[in-house]
């Protein structure tokens, strides 16, 4: 499928279930998983705003597949055998060169070579083509996303129950959360993936790491924020000014 045939599909999906989440469970946790995640969660705030039930602290688009590819991809590039160790900060949306791993913020420390970093980017960014060129046709990634959002879900269930120091990047909407308007100045689009502390209400604060980007990763930031403007206008579209109803 063509990205638009799988907006054109999902667009439809998401915005009845989160009609549904509007109507009859409006104070729930709403996890975005469906792709393209970049317009699924401005098509949910949408919804959910339309509805006067938009709680940006439980808004969330699943971006955590991400950073489980940045982790498995660096670690084999720098030979350690346990990918969970290194802390990897994936910023920006959920697709192509919107992904932007930030490397250089990993913790530990790691130091890859000049001559494989433009092709380990490469691969964290588009790792999920790489998966449906390997399915040849039969669906994408499957069992990846499921530990993704397994993950993630466990993140935001465990800050719900108190639990502190809770920190995983999510595309979130950048209003109504302590640290987002710093944010939202640096990059201008109205959703945007950043490391997020989960609390009793959900995000509890988003965390500005940006400016400690270093330049390679300061051009990758500016066509992630070009891309996902057009992204997020799409999916705001659909609500705004939906298409007429075959
Ligand atoms: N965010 C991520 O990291 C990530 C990664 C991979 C896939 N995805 C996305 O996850 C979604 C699911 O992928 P998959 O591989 O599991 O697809 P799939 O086709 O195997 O499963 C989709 C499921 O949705 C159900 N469904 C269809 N229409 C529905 C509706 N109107 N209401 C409720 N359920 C409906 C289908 O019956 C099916 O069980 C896709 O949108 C895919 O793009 C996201």
């Amino acid at each position: 499928m063509t990205r638009d045939d799988l907006f054109k599909i999902n667009a439809g999906i998401v915005r009845d279930l989160v009609t549904g989440v509007a109507q009859y469970a409006p104070d729930a946790f709403v996890l975005i998983i469906s792709n393209p995640v970049n317009s699924t969660v401005p098509i949910a705030a949408e919804v959910l705003k339309k509805h006067n039930v938009f709680n940006p602290k439980k808004l969330f688009g699943v971006t955590t597949l991400d950073v489980v590819r940045a982790q498995t991809f660096t670690a084999a590039v720098v030979g350690e055998s346990d990918p969970t160790k290194l802390n990897i900060p994936v910023v920006g949306g959920h697709s192509g060169d919107t992904i932007v791993p930030l490397l250089s913020l990993t913790k530990p420390k790691v130091e890859i070579p000049a001559d494989k970093l433009d092709d380990l980017v490469k691969r964290i960014q588009f790792g999920g083509d790489e998966v449906v060129q390997a399915k040849d046709g039969l669906g994408s990634a499957t069992l990846s996303m499921a530990q993704a959002g397994f993950r993630f879900a466990e993140a935001v269930l465990k800050g719900a129950a108190g639990e502190k120091g809770i920190i995983e990047p999510a595309y979130i909407y950048l209003d109504g959360i302590d640290g987002t308007s710093d944010i939202k100045r640096e990059v201008g689009v109205a959703f945007f993936s950043v490391p997020v502390e989960f609390g009793p209400e959900g995000a509890a604060k988003a965390y500005n790491i940006l400016p400690e980007a270093n330049d390679y990763e300061k051009k990758l930031l500016k066509v992630s924020i070009d891309g996902l403007y057009g992204n997020i206008a799409k999916g705001e579209e659909f609500i705004v000014n939906p298409p007429p109803a075959k």
